[in-house]
């Protein structure tokens, strides 16, 4: 099994998006029954890529308060991706699992290594911003981590504090691969195009080989409640997926 994370110092950047899309591209190449997705953001959002839109689904936050296992609470869907919901969850009970995240330190390895995934899936886990006890979980189980990044300042600001987290991280986890995923690559904006080049020339060496355009699509996508490789499948942020996803395979050994 391989799992990748995706995480981001700074929200709004596309880690949803990506997860989304990222796993449905996996899956049109690896096959049915290969590619989960897990939402450790307690905003719930990652089903509605997937067009599963029940507000009271039930997800990994309440069903890991109760002491049960994973298995439950994965939704199959028509993109051949199954879907582990954040999951409704009360302010107290988001709490509790924090609580829970932040005792048990590998939590998260542990309930994917035991909700009986077959040796060949790639289980990808969506987080929300910052340094939070889900990036911290994330970084223990990963076997590769996508930092996504935008062209932009505020990102840019954010390096600094990712690579001592990375620093940190690999004390614990030595072999944990991590690169740095470029979104709404925008090179007709002369401010995207100067930081992208910033970027190539401080980290190029981290970043992926392939990033996602800016393309509206994306965003229609959502209103649709399907991920773009299906909305759009001929379009630019589609085409960028699908080489992201066949470089995420050979570097994945799948
Ligand atoms: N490549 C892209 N092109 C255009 N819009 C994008 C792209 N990636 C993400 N978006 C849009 O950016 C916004 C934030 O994306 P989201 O995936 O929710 O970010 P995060 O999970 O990091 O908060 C959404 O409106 C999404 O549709
Ligand atoms: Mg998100």
């Amino acid at each position: 099994m391989s799992v990748v994370g995706i995480v981001s110092m700074k929200g709004g950047v596309g880690k949803t998006s990506v997860t989304a899309n990222l796993a449905t591209a996996l899956a049109q190449k690896l096959g049915s029954g290969r590619v989960s997705v897990i939402d450790l953001d307690p905003q719930n959002a990652l089903h509605w890529h997937f067009g599963i839109h029940d507000p009271e689904t039930e997800g990994v936050c309440r069903q890991s308060l109760r002491g049960e296992g994973w298995g439950g609470i994965a939704l199959a869907n028509e993109f051949d991706v199954t879907c582990l919901p954040y999951g409704a969850a009360s302010e107290p009970e988001r709490e509790a699992f924090e609580a829970l995240l932040s005792n048990q330190s590998h939590w998260i390895g542990d309930q994917i290594g035991q909700a009986g995934l077959s040796e060949d899936r790639v289980v990808l886990i969506d987080t929300p911003p910052g340094s939070t006890v889900y990036l911290r979980q994330v970084f223990a189980c990963a076997d590769l981590v996508l930092i996504v990044l935008l062209a932009d300042a505020g990102s840019y600001a954010t390096i600094p504090a990712m690579e001592s987290w990375l620093d940190e991280m690999s004390a614990v986890s030595p072999h944990l691969r991590s690169v740095y995923l470029l979104n709404q690559i925008d090179r007709s904006d002369s401010f995207n195009r100067d930081v992208a080049d910033l970027l190539q020339r401080d980290i190029g060496d981290r970043l992926a080989p392939i990033g996602i355009h800016g393309d509206e699509a994306v965003s229609e996508a959502l209103a649709f409640q399907q991920p773009v490789l299906t909305y759009d499948p001929y379009g630019q942020a589609s085409h960028d997926i699908a080489r992201l996803a066949t470089w995420m395979i050979t570097t994945l050994n799948r």
